[in-house]
């Protein structure tokens, strides 16, 4: 079997090797992304591996087709980004890594609010200055907040599990409720309740095209004056001209965001000394109250090993034997 990955990272190398020495397979690592550019690389090989945010349109699939490739195994768990209509339709199977680490993002989530709950970066832009003053940046206690969740799949679990250790009061909305946490009480009926009782909201759904800017200025408005958005899910879920608007009027006291709508070309990439060209974004940069990380929730050892040994015999698995645990339907 011949294995073909794209954007792979040097902290992802040791993983690759360790496999293909187990399994005796080979696997021709790429640092480029996959696009119709570099998808003719592709020709021969029986699994393709990839890792982006970028899209991977319906002509990549049948550009597969045509070059024998039977299995498309990503690196995450997300898959907006892969048309999977034209993956059926070409035959390519496509797999995922559901769970590489729920805990890496969830514990992210709240990293970044407790450096907003007390303004880290407004003091270590204070202390840069050598300006030692504390007020008026007080602080807030988790135990004194309620965090919304919206999303209760594993990642919103594991997020649900930390934000009580804090001793926060967890309430949640999901379409399809965890039956455990249903009993427990924790679900409101409707986003407007989310929204309208907590102080915090953190995302932790997939992006579908009905959830396109499910964060806009409406729902934003229903929040109480200085609550907070945490976003480690997806760019698309947010509105984030109508986000920006909330931080300067003071209804939001703060946001993090490790993703955001127009990422693919910005998040891991070395952009120094180039310039963005992109208004939103950096009206976004230059507020204090605004934590803005590369999409990293997810990016640990724990996570980095599993996704690619995850994905590896995922697509080793679906060549042998036509099947997988992690096959998207
Ligand atoms: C995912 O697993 O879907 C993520 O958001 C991680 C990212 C590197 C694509």
């Amino acid at each position: 079997m011949k294995f073909i990955a794209f954007n792979v990272r040097e902290d992802e190398e040791k993983y690759f090797a360790q496999w293909e020495k187990e399994t005796g397979n080979e696997v021709l690592r790429l640092p480029e992304m996959l696009d119709m550019t570099s998808v003719e690389k592709t020709k021969g090989f029986d699994g393709v591996l990839a890792l982006q945010t970028g899209t991977y349109p319906s002509e990549m699939f049948a550009e597969f087709k045509k070059f024998g490739v039977k299995v498309f195994s990503i690196r995450n768990v997300g898959v907006d980004n892969v048309d999977l209509d034209a993956a059926k339709e070409n035959g390519i199977v496509v797999t995922n890594v559901p769970a590489y680490s729920p805990n890496a993002i969830a514990e992210f989530s709240v990293t970044q609010l407790m450096q907003l709950l007390r303004n880290t970066t407004i003091f270590r832009n204070k202390v840069a200055k050598q300006d030692f003053r504390w007020a008026p940046y007080v602080g807030r206690e988790l135990r004194s907040l309620t965090v919304g969740v919206i999303g209760t799949g594993r990642i919103g679990r594991a997020a649900i599990n930390i934000y009580r250790g804090f001793g926060a009061k967890v309430i949640a909305y999901d379409l399809y409720p965890n039956p455990e946490l249903k009993e427990q009480g924790i679900y409101v009926d409707s986003y407007d309740e989310l929204f309208s009782q907590a102080d915090v909201i953190t995302l932790h759904m997939p992006a579908t095209p009905n959830d396109h800017h499910l964060v806009n200025s409406e729902i934003l408005n229903k929040m109480k004056d200085g609550s907070y958005i945490i976003n480690t899910a997806r760019g698309a879920l947010v509105d984030t001209k109508a986000l920006i608007s909330a931080l300067k009027s003071g209804k939001l006291a703060g946001a993090a965001l490790d993703t955001y709508e127009n990422e693919s070309d910005i998040f891991n990439h070395d952009l120094s000394g180039k310039k963005i060209d992109d208004p939103i974004f950096k009206e976004l940069l230059a507020l204090d109250n605004v934590l803005v990380t590369p999409h990293i929730a997810f990016y640990t050892e724990t996570a980095v090993e599993n996704m690619v040994l995850i994905s590896l015999n995922s697509a080793k698995s679906v060549c042998e034997d036509g099947t997988a645990s992690t096959i998207v339907k």
